[in-house]
């Protein structure tokens, strides 16, 4: 497996306490800003099929805008029921103002 950097959204397009939803690779991601650290994580909910980057922030924690549940950006884990598994964190990188994704792509043969 190889990682590759995907660059998301420009850094200041997203000020502290923002996110959004972003298509990385046909992927949706959000990209949420926390006091000026920058995270990334699956924005679809793990319960069902809504968008995180719906809901609200606060802190490090999205809260689902369907049922509630609250997500760590962090570590991914869901804090309350509904949801019980947790979101695919991604690490970001940020250069010259751009905020990167990093994926794992498989190697070519
Ligand atoms: S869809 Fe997110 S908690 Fe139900």
């Amino acid at each position: 497996m190889k990682n590759t950097l995907i660059q998301a959204v420009k850094a200041d397009d997203l000020p502290p306490g923002a996110m959004t939803c972003v298509d990385v690779g046909g992927q949706r991601v959000l990209v949420a800003n926390v006091d000026g650290v920058f995270y990334a994580t699956d924005d679809t909910c793990t319960h069902e099929d809504a968008s995180l980057s719906s809901g609200s922030l606060k802190g490090e924690m999205v809260k689902c805008p369907l049922h509630g549940s609250r997500f760590s950006l962090r570590t991914g884990e869901p804090m309350e029921d509904p949801a019980e598994d947790p979101l695919r964190c991604y690490a970001v990188t940020v250069d010259d103002g751009i905020v990167f994704v990093e994926f794992q792509a498989p190697e070519s043969p």
